[in-house]
Formats: structure tokens, sequence, C-alpha cells
């Protein structure tokens, strides 16, 4: 089985993306049953809104870092920066002339998107999700392990798979979504209805995982919850202390049914505190790794490989996307 995934590198890592991914792909790369396993840097994506050069190229090189200090295993996985492999923007545009305006304008994070761009909405933005899908398609994907947020595009995903291959011919694996249980959806630390996402202009909603450890401490434990006192898990009524106990949940491999019990008698603060050191516990190691990354040589060398590999991959399979299309010459 072949998985494929991506993050944007378009600002700080959080740890919703980290619960709802990156920690997932730690897991998955030691499954017996996963023979290949791709995960990138979505740099093509993130300039769908306006980014500054010399912030996107450090925040590339730090989502590579992050990736390793996570956990990411290079020997079992193969790490890659999207524009390096130029199949990424040739197949995307391809399933752009086969996806239509209607079903792109009904993506929910298009809207979402489009309502925060100020200064003009790029037509990228609005064409992304195709891009997604030959990111996914380009590797004859099984699976594709993404947080709750990501479902719509993989729908969309299978519906351009099953489009093209009914056109002209099998072609494409028509991919799975591969959304963990518990940690798909962590929502904002202040508004906990929301999703915390990496673009939050609070950064008390969000923490962000290379965040000092004293900050994430202080930012869980002034997390917005109820007044009724008690913990239990209910999304509707109490949806702050339910996301800190899927944070606990995630971080120390516990149920969320165990945790409720083990907390029925607590106090918000003493929860908190647990959340919080809990919390702690689970990024200091990855913040020391990171640090000691981020500036060696091991980052290109991952992803010198991880490029020729997925060139590789991309290249043969662009080659039959052409001929199945009828563009260029005819090529053996
Ligand atoms: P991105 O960069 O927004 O998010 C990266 C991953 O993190 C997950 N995620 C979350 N999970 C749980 N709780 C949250 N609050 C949270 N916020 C984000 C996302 O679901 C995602 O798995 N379009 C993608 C990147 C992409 C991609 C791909 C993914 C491009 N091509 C091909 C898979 C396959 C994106 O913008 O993710």
């Amino acid at each position: 089985m072949r998985l494929i995934s991506g993050i944007q590198p378009s600002g700080n890592i959080t740890l919703g993306n980290y619960l709802g991914a990156i920690k997932n792909f730690v897991k998955l790369q030691d499954r017996e049953d996963i023979t290949d396993f791709l995960v990138f840097v979505a740099d093509m994506h993130a300039i769908t809104v306006p980014q500054d050069k010399q912030a996107l190229r450090q925040n590339i090189k730090s989502l590579v870092a992050t990736y390793l200090a996570c956990g990411l295993n290079p020997e079992k996985v193969h790490i890659f920066i999207q524009s390096e492999v130029p199949a990424h923007a040739q197949l995307g545009w391809i399933l752009q002339c086969n996806g239509y305006i209607g079903e792109l304008e009904r993506m929910t994070q298009f809207k979402d998107k489009k309502e925060k761009q100020v200064a003009g909405v790029s037509v990228g933005l609005l064409t992304y999700p195709s891009l997604m899908a030959g990111d996914i398609l380009l590797y004859d994907s099984d699976a594709v392990p993404v947080g709750q947020d990501q479902k719509q595009h993989l729908e969309l995903t299978r519906t351009l798979a099953e489009r093209f291959n009914n056109k002209y011919g099998d072609t494409f694996v028509v991919p799975e979504p591969f959304i963990a249980e518990a940690g798909a959806k962590v929502m904002s630390l202040t508004e906990p209805t929301k999703k915390m996402s990496k673009s939050d202009p609070n950064p008390k909603a969000y923490i962000a995982l290379l965040d000092d450890i004293n900050i994430v401490k202080k930012k869980i434990r002034s997390a917005v919850t109820d007044s009724d006192g008690k913990i239990a898990y209910d999304t509707v009524n109490k949806p702050g202390i339910s996301n800190l106990l899927t944070i606990l949940s995630c971080v120390t491999n516990t149920s969320i049914k165990d945790l409720v019990e083990k907390y029925k008698d607590s106090n918000y603060q003493q929860f908190k505190d647990d959340v919080a050191n809990a919390v702690a516990l689970e990024l200091e190691p990855i913040q020391k790794r990171y640090n000691e990354l981020i500036n060696s040589p091991k980052l290109d060398e991952v992803l010198n490989e991880g490029r020729d590999y997925a060139n590789y991959l991309a290249n043969k399979k662009i080659a039959k996307v052409y001929n199945k299309v009828g563009l260029g010459r005819k090529t053996k």
C-alpha cells in the first residue's frame, strides 16, 4: 500500500497539524502493509495566498526539520518539496481542465479563505484542490492520512480520478482518506468551536510546535472553557473541555473515556495543569531535535533523496497521462 500526504509551509506548524497529521505519519511508517510512504512540503499550495519570499524559504526548511524532529524516519519515508517535482504542476493543470468551477466553488476551505483575503482572491485559491488531487493521483496513492478538514478535498480527488478513468481509460488509483479517530480536528484554544489554525491572527488560539514551553503551558492554562466545572466529553455543550480531553488523549495515548473517569473529581485548574504538562512533555524533545537539525546538512541529504525518488515515480506517471490525453508526441 502506498501513502502520501503533505503540509503547507505557511506559518507556524501547530499542535493541530501535529496531532491530526504528523503524529499519525510517525505511527503509520512502521506498519508492515505500507510499502511506500511519501511526505512532502506543499510549497506550491502556500502561494495561493501572498507569501513573503524569505519567510516562505525559511518555512519550507523549518517544516522539513519539523518532520524529522517529530520522528519521521527518512529510511522509511521519502520526504520532498513539492515544487522540486514539476509533474505536480503538470498533472494539476490537466486535472483543472477536468474539474468544474462549480465543484471547486463548493469547497468549504475555499469559501472560508476567500472571506479572509483582503488583497484579492487568487485563481489558485479556487483551483488549489485540483493541484492537491494531482499530488495524490501522481503516485497511485492508496490512502492519504489527513485531518478532518481535508476530507472534502479527498472526495473531490476521488471524483476527479473516477472522471478521468471513465473518460480516458483506467489511469489512476482512486484513493481513500485515512482520518484518525482522535485528533483529526483539534480546536482553537480561544474559540473552541473553530478549528485550530496556523493562520489564526490571534496566537493564543493555537499552539505552535516551536512555541516556548512556558508559553505553551500558559496558552493551555488560559484556554477558553465553560463554567459548569465538570470534566466531561461533550463537543456541543463543552467544546473547550472536550478539546483539551482530545489533546490529552492524543499525547498520552489514553482513551477519552479513561481520562473522564480519572478526572471526574478534579477541578478545571488541576486538569488544565495536567494537559499543559503533558503537552510540554511531548513538545520538549521535538524542539530539542529540531534545534539540532535546523542547520544540519541532513536536511539536504533527505530532500535530495526524496526529490529523486518522487521525480522517478512522477515522471513515469505523467508520461502515461500525457499519452492518454493526447498531449505532445507519443512516447513509448
Ligand atoms: P494544511 O497544511 O492546512 O494542514 C496539514 C495537515 O494538518 C491537518 N490539520 C489538522 N488536523 C487536526 N486539527 C487541526 N486543527 C488541523 N489543522 C490542520 C490537515 O488536515 C492536514 O492533514 N491541502 C493540504 C495540504 C496538501 C495535501 C496534499 C495533503 C496538499 N496536497 C496531498 C494530503 C495530500 C493542507 O492545506 O493542509
